[in-house]
């Protein structure tokens, strides 16, 4: 006989679970992703792959991608005539061959528009949908397929012949991509870049049959011993979709303990500078923010030289690392940094005495330079916001004896990070005094434009803005109940005068625990429309997981705090989460925690999840 009380506990425990997945699965914030806008219909031009493979793979297709003008001077020739850099997507689990269009299609407008000197062949495998996820017989066959396709596309060529395909792997295709080592008679050098998009390189999703065991042992086992043989030319940027992705989550696309650190990047399009979105499994291939960095380093791999993707791997990593992981906030990927530079005498010198300010307008009619005394009292450090369309917008200097202001400087521009909102080119940059010791002044460049420029500077006291927090237990939220889950409580209050807040969040061990962070404006003296707005952001130490979240003057900031990795690597553990606060120093805040234990049943159903 099953007792009552046993029953009713096992209801209990399927309504947790219900309840958490349903949380799970709808209360992550809402697609952010912008859809990349089409000028002229897609064509996929079928390529023949001679009478063997059609016999041997009958459901699988090579495509390649065109429009306009482009895809009828592809149709013309009996031989495709085909001269630009050669990029293969690979779909994932029932994925389609269309799923290239984005990214194809924006770089073909990009080589068009801005007239560059070569341009991108886009190739697309269709797999006829097939769901590789589940069966792992499917891998083999379709990891040999793509082996074909990378020959047939290689030659094809017949001028400016590349020697290389970069391959862009979606979901399971990025596994795909990664096993084509694996492959006894497949010459390596035919692939030196990939991109894979939501692809769990770590384990599988779900594991049905032990096929999909084994071709992940082989090729992870693979690419852990070969890295400085065979793998040491081939650069890998992986990144997972963060929160909106609930199939493959984060922690699945690290390449961590597989790939070669050095050459490879494993982040979240939450992370990923000027794209700071989640993206769900499916929008990974099409959200415009990813598409469009996606893009831009794939062109900045080219070397001019050879029109092929540079086989320098060093160059490689810093276009991936400038586009995925630290954009010092310039447009373009800088050719230099310059040291030192040359102040003008007739630009107006402007002291800012005060210790926290703002240069907000709608349009700067001269040159300044602002020069922020490192002496003030009581400060040890400085942080400044800046959107000066300039790659060399900051610098430091020592004023002489005798001397009213600086002639040169030293930039400090490369140490900047770009920050929300998309495409506005903000920038920060925080600088300790005592990495200084022999300079004066931070100097400020603020030029002349029609754009709007707002700068805003804070010299603080490390002790008065790093903070710390202790976030409330379960049985702290239970005491509190319902305002801990309602109103939540109130953390800070943060006065006008500042521009920054660091808060150490003590007790985030678990990826049960769940809040929200709510920043609430209270009251605010500025003008609204020179103004930005607000970013908190979440900072993880010892995972590529910082998440980020912009809010207007006069709204609400929200952010999730929760991690993403289920277990934080012992090692270099001794730091905290932290919450990074920026505000306007002209408004007064409330910062306050929300406890969120739906939020915990969500991430406890993914451990159930997980584990079964
Ligand atoms: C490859 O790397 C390992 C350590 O990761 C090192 O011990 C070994 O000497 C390297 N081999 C070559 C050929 O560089
Ligand atoms: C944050 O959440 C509140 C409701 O809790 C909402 O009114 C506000 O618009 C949100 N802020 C942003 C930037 O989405
Ligand atoms: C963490 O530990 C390292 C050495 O183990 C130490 O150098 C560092 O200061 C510690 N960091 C913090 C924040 O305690
Ligand atoms: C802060 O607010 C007070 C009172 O509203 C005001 O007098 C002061 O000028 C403000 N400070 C700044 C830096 O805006």
């Amino acid at each position: 006989m099953v007792s009552p009380g046993k029953i009713g506990y096992c209801l209990v425990c399927v309504g947790i679970i219900v309840y958490g997945i349903w949380d799970y699965l709808s209360n992550f914030e809402q697609n952010k992703c912008l859809m990349t806008y089409m000028f002229e219909m897609p064509e996929y031009i079928q390529l023949p792959l001679g009478k063997r493979l059609k016999e041997k793979y009958p459901r699988y297709r090579l495509f390649i991608y065109g429009e306009g003008q482009y895809a009828r001077k592809l149709e013309s020739k009996r031989k495709v005539p085909v001269n630009g850099v050669p990029v293969l997507f690979i779909p994932g689990n029932a994925g389609s061959y269309r799923q290239a269009r984005s990214l194809a299609s924006v770089a073909h407008r990009r080589a068009n528009d801005k007239r560059f000197s070569f341009h991108f062949n886009y190739f697309t495998i269709d797999f006829n949908e097939e769901l590789s996820a589940l069966y792992g017989g499917m891998l083999q066959s379709q990891t040999e397929f793509v082996h074909e396709c990378v020959k047939k596309i290689l030659s094809l060529y017949e001028y400016n012949k590349p020697t290389s395909v970069v391959l862009v792997g979606h979901s399971m295709g990025g596994m795909i991509a990664r096993g084509l080592f694996t492959l006894p008679e497949f010459d390596q050098n035919y692939v030196n870049t990939i991109i894979t998009q939501a692809t769990p390189h770590q384990a599988p999703v779900i594991s049905l049959d032990r096929m999909i065991a084994t071709y992940y042992s082989r090729v992870n086992n693979y690419w852990r011993t070969h890295s400085n043989t065979t793998l040491k030319h081939v650069t890998v940027v992986s990144t997972g979709g963060g929160y909106r992705d609930v199939l493959v989550r984060n922690e699945l696309t690290s390449l961590r303990g597989i790939a070669d650190p050095d050459l490879s990047i494993s982040t979240s399009t939450m992370s990923v500078p000027n794209a700071w979105v989640s993206t769900d499994h499916l929008c990974a291939v099409w959200c415009k923010q990813m598409v469009m960095l996606t893009k831009r380093a794939m062109f900045d791999i080219i070397d001019p030289a050879t029109l092929q993707v540079t086989i320098n791997t060093d160059e490689r990593m810093n276009v991936f690392k400038h586009h995925f992981l630290s954009n010092p906030g310039t447009k373009k990927i800088p050719e230099y940094w310059r040291d030192e530079i040359l102040l003008y005498e007739e630009t107006p010198w402007v002291v800012k005495k005060e210790k926290t300010w703002e240069f907000a307008k709608k349009r700067v009619l001269e040159d300044y330079y602002y020069a922020v005394p490192m002496d003030l009292e009581d400060v040890n450090s400085f942080v400044a916001i800046s959107n000066v369309d300039l790659q060399d917008w900051i610098c430091i200097c020592k004023i002489e004896r005798n001397e009213e202001r600086c002639k040169t400087c030293n930039s400090l521009s490369q140490k900047g990070k770009i920050i929300p909102p998309f495409d506005s080119y903000r920038k920060i940059i925080h600088i300790d005094y005592k990495d200084y010791p022999e300079m004066t002044h931070v100097v400020l460049i603020i030029t002349a434009g029609p754009n709007q420029v707002e700068v805003m500077g804070d010299s603080y006291n490390k002790d008065y803005r790093h903070l710390s927090y202790k976030l409330p237990s379960v049985p702290d939220i239970l005491m509190t109940y319902p305002e801990s889950v309602t109103k939540g409580v109130s953390v800070l209050t943060l006065y006008n005068g500042s521009l920054f807040y660091n808060l150490q969040l003590k007790g985030l061990d678990s990826v049960l625990r769940a809040y929200t962070a709510k920043l609430v404006p209270k009251h605010c003296t500025s003008d609204k429309d020179l103004h930005e707005g607000n970013m908190i952001s979440l900072h993880v130490p010892w995972s590529q997981e910082d998440v980020y979240s912009f809010s207007r003057l006069n709204e609400i900031g929200n952010l999730s705090i929760k991690l993403q990795s289920l277990a934080s690597p012992m090692e270099d553990n001794n730091e905290s989460v932290e919450l990074r606060i920026y505000i306007d120093p002209t408004c007064s805040y409330q910062l306050k925690i929300i406890a969120s234990p739906t939020e915990s049943l969500g991430q406890v159903s993914v451990i159930c999840i997980i584990a079964t």
